[in-house]
């Protein structure tokens, strides 16, 4: 819960001028707004403490717990089969491993994530091809993949950004005709459903972090592979774990048959993540409790929208992005001058907003130099030295990123923090109350496109 949070202010002129043009922060000075996440329950405490107890500490020694892990998650997810891998940046690589990704084939990936949605693609020697992102939803749409596919393309790797389900039913209609597999990395949305279908379960494989910031936070690091196909699944267990051929009981074989790595998961982060799992619909419920708060509040106010709601489709809001647009909001100042002042202004009242992204994926250094392994592989081994990638392809990434910004303090644990929401409502207010002052503000910065900075993560 919140650390310290203070009783409302009075409505004093200086309570209600904004921070930095010297009013009273909503949080008061020597105070910070503090979230705590992963939310972990004495009854995780006591499984943690059980298994350290026992001793069985890997999965070779406590194989069954982590298949019960695995068949739990496999049930949540209504799928046959799960995989438990340390992190969900591993989870993606053995779901395109499991699909039949090889060296030097194409991947589609969005144009907006996390570096590892792309970084496992090259760590399967895949060629990545970028699909841009709608600028209200942030996902990718059937219409940008279709725009990226190619001969070549080998698997289309769909994000559920920030928790919102990507729309699958009309990205299928332009895969499935090809015969190409989508994996949906939904790392940032375990617990969201698509036309009642949790996501992960809906492609031909899912892959999810279950690092402990996301929503089903293991201890630490983790990640987990869903699908129904037993192939893909055999496929994804001889990459995690040494190229081991596949017992027919699911057993060790110690048989060296193919590449693969070591990405078993830890036992104290499997038992962890199991126990979390009777929670993750509850906590689920109050982060959409606490958005529909905050979904109210803004769209009450001058300029801001809150994110996208579609029908038929849960959110679960790993992270809350709202956009502003300066001109709805009858100010004279442009856009990179509104977010600078937003993160400004709401960062002095002691509640800060974070970009996530500065730039999109293509920006990134790993993009633009194409070092990859070294030599420039994947893209010179294969052919593919002469591809560059330029985040002026990715209008929409662009507009996202240029447009909105994510309620922080931490971005996964705000929402989560009803005390927390409420400190952003009051902001919100403000500064929609102290507009004129707001856009002097941001006048006098030199405010300039995100992407002009170098390229980083928050
Ligand atoms: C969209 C997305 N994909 C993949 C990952 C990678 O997960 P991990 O950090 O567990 O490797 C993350 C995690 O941060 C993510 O947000």
């Amino acid at each position: 819960m919140t650390a310290r949070l203070h009783t409302p202010a009075p409505q004093s002129t200086v309570a209600t001028r904004l921070a930095v043009t010297g009013g009273e922060p909503i949080v008061p000075r020597g105070y910070t707004l503090r979230s705590v996440w992963p939310r972990i329950s004495e009854d995780v405490i006591s499984r943690v403490l059980a298994q350290l107890r026992s001793g069985l500490l890997t999965e070779m020694a406590a194989l069954r717990t982590v298949r019960e892990f695995e068949s739990e998650m496999a049930a949540y997810h209504r799928v046959r089969y799960a995989l438990a891998t340390n992190s969900g940046t591993a989870a993606l690589h053995c779901a395109l491993a499991g699909v039949g990704v090889e060296p030097g084939d194409e991947v589609v990936v969005p144009a907006l994530s996390f570096i590892a949605s792309v970084a496992a693609v090259i760590h399967q020697q895949g060629i990545p091809v970028f699909a841009d992102v709608d600028p209200l939803t942030y996902n990718v749409t059937a219409n940008s993949i279709q725009a990226a596919l190619t001969e070549r393309t080998k698997a289309v790797l769909v994000v559920h950004l920030h928790g919102l389900p990507a729309d699958l039913d009309a990205i299928r209609a332009v895969t499935e005709p090809r015969g190409i597999p989508i994996i949906e990395d939904f790392a940032q949305a375990v617990g969201a459903t698509y036309h009642g279908r949790p996501v992960g379960s809906i492609g031909a494989a899912g892959a999810a972090s279950l690092m402990a910031g996301k929503n089903l936070p293991a201890g630490g690091e983790g990640g987990i592979v869903i699908t129904g196909d037993r192939e893909l699944r055999n496929r994804a267990v001889q990459l995690k774990c040494f190229g081991e051929a596949v017992a027919v009981d699911d057993d060790y074989t110690l048989v060296h048959e193919t590449m693969g790595w070591n990405y078993r998961i830890s036992l104290l982060a499997a038992v962890m993540a199991s126990q979390q799992l009777f929670q993750l619909d509850e906590l689920n419920t109050l982060r959409r409790e606490g958005a529909a708060v905050l979904d109210r509040t803004l769209a009450g106010l001058p300029g801001f929208s809150p994110p996208e709601a579609i029908p038929d489709v849960e959110h679960v809001y790993h992270m809350y992005r709202f956009r502003f647009d300066p001109e709805a909001a009858g100010l004279s100042i442009d856009r990179d001058q509104a977010r600078e002042a937003l993160k400004q202004v709401f960062a002095a009242e002691g509640v800060p907003l974070v970009e996530f992204q500065n730039v999109p994926l293509p920006g990134h250094a790993l993009m633009q130099r194409r070092v990859g392994y070294g030599r420039g592989c994947p893209w010179t081994c294969h052919g593919r030295g002469d591809l560059h990638y330029d985040i002026h392809d990715y209008p929409g990434a662009l507009d996202a990123i240029r447009g909105s910004l994510v309620v922080g303090a931490p971005t996964q644990a705000a929402v989560a923090n009803p005390e927390a929401v409420a400190r952003y409502v009051e902001c919100f207010e403000k500064v929609a109350a102290n507009l004129r002052s707001f856009e002097l503000f941001a006048a006098e910065l030199d405010a300039r496109a995100p992407w002009d900075n170098p390229a980083r993560l928050f």
